[in-house]
């Protein structure tokens, strides 16, 4: 008992010993970790400044390549794809390939205006856009909900051409309205409330959503890609390859970082994103006030004259109620895009306060508070008593920067705080977006006109189906009804002609499916969807509905200020009209297959008399429907008719263009 006693009293004391031996070394361990925590937590605290610091110093640089963008030009277009070469650089493509800004047709479908892919800065952002292709959609007013948008309705048709019993007799009604339209003459026929105007503009703003947006709804493109990395990805190897998707789905879209934790360093990155939309426009806009621009590189590359471009794609405009060159303040142009709201859709009394002044609207010349919510490009700021009032243009020298304010949580806030002199601060978050007018375009009453009172099926599936392919001839092989996406045809064949002479009958007889209506009789029809022109009506000639007005990049430099003046003087010594090298403008017949479209081209003088002596000349075509064609252009021996003798290299287009070869223009003309 005494030795189990002794023998655990020993096993104790051992215990004991080691137990003391084990406190110092851990205390030691103890020790020793606090010394390396409270050194890691330095280090810790050091890094986090540091990367604090590099991520601040990368926002900076990002601003310092959008301030360096900012007084190199304007917000506005800057460059469509190439395609073409030339023995001059003018022969490259500049914001214009033939048409401003890539514009082009979907007229088969019900609300797509065509535009190209393009390289635009907005707000010093240079970025580059996926095919546009955009849907005549606007902002929904009645939710705040961010992106909302909703279509937009199409005006009706006059009761004067629906009254009337026969499709011919409204066919006869319809051209007198158009005929009012394009002469503007309200006596004619009160054609105001059925040709309403919308602007559609790009619209630019840094975004804190995760996922990639598309950035608006198109019936014919999407993004390629579906994350934001995976698109830098894409973006990274074209660049780095210099090749395209064919399908012109990607967009380049720069990240930033706009904010950074001062205690985590962790940066906040915002993704660039944009999108076009439509506003319609509540107040007249006459014809006249488009004012040409002289647009010398392309239009010399395409052979127009000066007089001559506004009648083709490659016009371009500038809104203005002057008919003269003056300077201005409020124009029509600011009252426009005061009605087009920033993203909250639909703005309460947003009203940014601007270094501690209030900000009113420039269209009074009293203290009206400005809305900020809404686009604009100028206000005025002061104190009622104290300094009168000032203007102020955003942006330090961007003449079509339109801002607007919004309360969106997904935009990035800049916060901003001012202090009264001896007296409170406040602090301002304000989130903003910005926006360039692209277009202005008319909405006529042949998007809804149905004299044959076709089905309109939602599916585009069902007017092609069982290998139907639109013809005038064949029950089982017209169209079955029509479709707003790509089988948009209603207006009857008729109603477009050639009696004038000038395109020949073939014209639009080519442009003409076959639908079946709903007592399946089949019935000759066109596209009805939105037009630059439309096609030739008898006794009119064309009519223009698509007005593009889009500022351009290089148009805020002084290079380019000096040269407009240099191109006016020399047009005035010349007396205006004179054209370089004559040309004609030609296109491919529409082709159905894959969708109604066409292609154009030029072929110089030269080059025309030769194919009338017998030769053959080689062209290639504008972009079209994802393709371009190479055609051997010759006088058809047997006919004598202009006609392509190959389209890539084979007898016929892969997509059926009828051989022979529209005259668009001459030169001279
Ligand atoms: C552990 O640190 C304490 C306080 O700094 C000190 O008193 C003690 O002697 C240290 N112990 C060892 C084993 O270093
Ligand atoms: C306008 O239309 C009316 C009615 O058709 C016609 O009498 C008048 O001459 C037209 N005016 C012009 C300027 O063409
Ligand atoms: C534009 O087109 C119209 C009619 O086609 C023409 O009368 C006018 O002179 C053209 N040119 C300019 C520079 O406005
Ligand atoms: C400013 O002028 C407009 C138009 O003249 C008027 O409707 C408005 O009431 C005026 N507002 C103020 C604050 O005086
Ligand atoms: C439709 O056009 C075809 C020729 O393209 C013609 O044969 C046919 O008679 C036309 N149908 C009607 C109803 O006009
Ligand atoms: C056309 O499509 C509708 C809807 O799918 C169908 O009911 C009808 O039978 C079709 N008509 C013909 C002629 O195929």
């Amino acid at each position: 008992m005494v030795a189990y006693r002794s023998r655990r009293l020993c096993f104790l004391v051992t215990l004991f010993y080691l137990a003391t031996t084990q406190a110092v070394i851990l205390e030691k361990t103890f020790n020793d970790t606090v010394a390396l925590v409270a050194t890691l937590q330095q280090r810790i605290a050091e890094l986090q400044s540091n990367l604090g610091d590099l991520a601040k110093q990368t926002q900076l640089q990002q601003l310092e390549v959008e301030e360096r963008v900012r007084s190199e030009g304007n917000s506005g277009i800057k460059q469509v794809r190439y395609v073409a070469h030339g023995t001059s650089s003018y022969f490259d493509y500049t914001h214009a390939n033939l048409g401003v800004a890539a514009i082009h047709d979907h007229t088969n479908y019900h609300d797509t205006l065509g535009m190209g892919e393009v390289i635009v800065v907005i707000n010093g952002v240079e970025f580059r856009t996926r095919h546009n292709d955009y849907r005549l959609v606007q902002p929904d007013t009645s939710t705040r909900t961010f992106r909302a948008v909703k279509d937009i309705i199409p005006p009706p048709v006059p009761p004067q051409v629906s009254s009337k019993p026969t499709v011919a007799l409204q066919i006869l009604e319809m051209r007198e309205w158009f005929k009012a339209f394009k002469t503007q003459n309200i006596t004619h026929r009160d054609y105001r409330p059925y040709f309403q105007p919308v602007i559609c503009y790009m619209e630019g703003f840094w975004s804190l959503e995760q996922n990639i947006m598309e950035p608006f709804k198109s019936d014919r493109h999407a993004l390629f890609a579906s994350s934001w990395k995976q698109l830098q990805e894409q973006i990274f190897y074209t660049s780095y390859t210099g090749t395209k998707d064919l399908l012109e789905n990607m967009a380049y879209l720069p990240t930033t970082i706009v904010s950074v934790n001062s205690i985590t360093g962790k940066p906040v990155y915002a993704q660039w994103n944009y999108r076009i939309l439509c506003n319609p426009i509540d107040v007249e806009v006459p014809l006249k006030y488009f004012r040409v621009q002289d647009d010398l590189a392309s239009r010399t590359r395409l052979r127009q004259s000066y007089q001559n471009v506004n009648n083709t794609r490659a016009g371009r405009f500038r809104l203005s109620e002057y008919d003269y060159e003056r300077v201005t303040g409020f124009t029509l142009l600011d009252r426009i895009m005061q009605d087009i709201p920033g993203l909250d859709n639909n703005p309460s009394m947003l009203n940014e306060v601007a270094f501690g002044m209030g900000v009113y609207n420039t269209a009074f010349n009293n203290f009206t508070k400005l809305n900020t919510g809404y686009y604009h490009r100028s206000y005025k700021t002061g104190t009622a008593n104290a300094m009168g009032l000032s203007m102020v243009d955003r942006g330090f020298s961007d003449e079509m920067l339109f801002v607007a304010e919004n309360t969106q949580p997904q935009i990035p806030a800049f916060d901003f705080t001012i202090c009264v002199f001896r007296g409170p601060c406040t602090t301002r978050s304000s989130r903003f977006s910005y926006a360039i007018p692209l277009e202005i375009v008319y909405m006529t009453p042949l998007l809804t006109w149905n004299p044959y009172n076709l089905a309109i099926y939602p599916d585009f599936k069902t007017p092609p189906a069982n290998g139907r392919t639109g013809s005038t001839t064949d029950v089982t092989k017209a169209f079955n009804g029509s479709s707003p996406i790509a089988y948009y045809y209603l207006t009857p064949k008729e109603f477009y002609s050639s009696t004038t002479g000038q395109p020949d009958p073939a014209d639009t007889a080519i442009a003409t499916v076959g639908v079946l209506d709903k007592t399946g009789v089949i019935r000759n029809v066109t596209a009805s969807g939105v037009q630059i022109f439309t096609l030739p009506i008898a006794g009119l000639g064309t009519v223009r509905l698509r007005y593009p007005i889009p500022p351009i990049h290089g148009e805020g430099s002084t290079v380019w200020k000096d040269l407009a003046i240099v191109k006016n003087t020399i047009r005035v010594m010349q007396g205006a009209g004179s054209a370089g090298v004559p040309a004609y403008q030609m296109q491919l017949y529409p082709a159905t297959v894959g969708g109604l479209h066409s292609h154009d081209f030029t072929v110089f003088k030269q080059d025309y008399d030769l194919i009338m002596n017998g030769e053959t000349v080689s062209v290639s075509t504008s972009l079209a429907n994802g393709h371009q064609h190479n055609l051997e252009l010759w006088k058809n021996p047997g006919t004598n008719v202009l006609e392509y003798k190959t389209c890539d290299y084979q007898n016929v287009c892969f997509d059926q263009h009828p051989k022979n070869i529209k005259l668009v223009s001459s030169p001279g003309r």
